[in-house]
């Protein structure tokens, strides 16, 4: 399932992005990592530490989680060989192969019946895990929605596409907020296009969250997720993200009904 709709290859593409940008994405991979841990040091307990889009593993602080949890499970959808083979020298780690939307697997019968309508996330592994001290969503969220948009595209209306869309983000949110024990996330919020020349024009900047307006973050910081001439020449696209180190403090009664923006691309 995950690799016809394109997961694998998205996968495929960030390992091949990553070499070629490797130092521009650096100050974002400490970033990250450095909220992971500041995050995880919120936690009630030293059970079980879950980390959802671990992917490549490249902004996750694999050893010092090790160390600090009694087990730690890295979630994604599509795992690689690299993260297979990282996650196999520490004995407290393992790989969960996890849909965290619940609902992708029903979505290729869903694109040949256009007539269906789409489902809703309602995400609810782990809610009863006891043993959970630690989640933490790792620069995912606006990725819920990105490959099932592309997957389903142009068969399903604009209108009932950005609702399933914006549905994903929000049951991903929600869901963070349900989790037993401590949950945190790191998110990119918006890109940005910069063309470099003196006086050029086009410069633009779009959402990635399908409208889904969040609070005020604890940390926000630059990704220069893809410099001249790796998306386009002459033109540097970053990625705001932002940091919450305690989802259920931030997001618990914040208003995330902010109204869909056109996307830039
Ligand atoms: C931009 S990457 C996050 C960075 C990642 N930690 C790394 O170092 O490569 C987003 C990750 O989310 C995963 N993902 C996307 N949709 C998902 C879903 N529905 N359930 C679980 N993981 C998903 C992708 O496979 C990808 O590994």
């Amino acid at each position: 399932m995950a690799r016809s709709m394109g997961f694998l290859t998205s996968t495929i593409q960030v390992r091949a992005r990553y070499r070629r940008c490797q130092a521009a994405w650096q100050p974002h991979l400490t970033r990250t990592r450095t909220a992971i841990l500041a995050a995880a040091k919120l936690a009630p307990g030293r059970r079980k530490a879950l980390l959802f889009g671990a992917g490549l593993l490249h902004d996750i602080p694999l050893r010092e989680l090790a160390a600090s949890f009694e087990e730690v499970l890295l979630a994604d959808i599509v795992h690689s060989v690299p993260s297979r083979l990282a996650a196999r020298r520490f004995p407290n780690v393992r790989l969960l192969t996890l849909d965290v939307t619940g609902i992708m697997r029903e979505l290729p019968r869903l694109r040949d019946s256009p007539g269906i309508p789409l489902p809703a996330s309602a995400p609810d592994a782990f809610l009863k895990d006891c043993r959970l001290d630690f989640t933490v969503s790792v620069n995912l969220l606006s990725q819920l929605s990105w490959v099932p948009g592309r997957f389903l595209g142009a068969l399903r209306p604009e209108a009932d596409l950005a609702i399933f869309q914006r549905g994903l983000v929000l049951a991903h949110l929600e869901y963070l907020g349900q989790l037993p024990g401590h949950t945190a996330l790191i998110t990119d919020v918006r890109w940005c296009a910069r063309p470099l020349a003196p006086g050029a024009k086009g410069a633009r900047e779009w959402e990635v969250l399908q409208g889904v307006r969040l609070p005020e973050p604890d940390w926000a910081w630059d990704w220069e997720i893809a410099p001249a001439p790796e998306r386009e020449p002459g033109v540097d696209y970053m990625a705001k993200v932002h940091g919450y180190a305690d989802w259920k403090k931030a997001g618990g009664g914040a208003d995330w009904t902010g109204k869909p923006e056109a996307q830039g691309g």
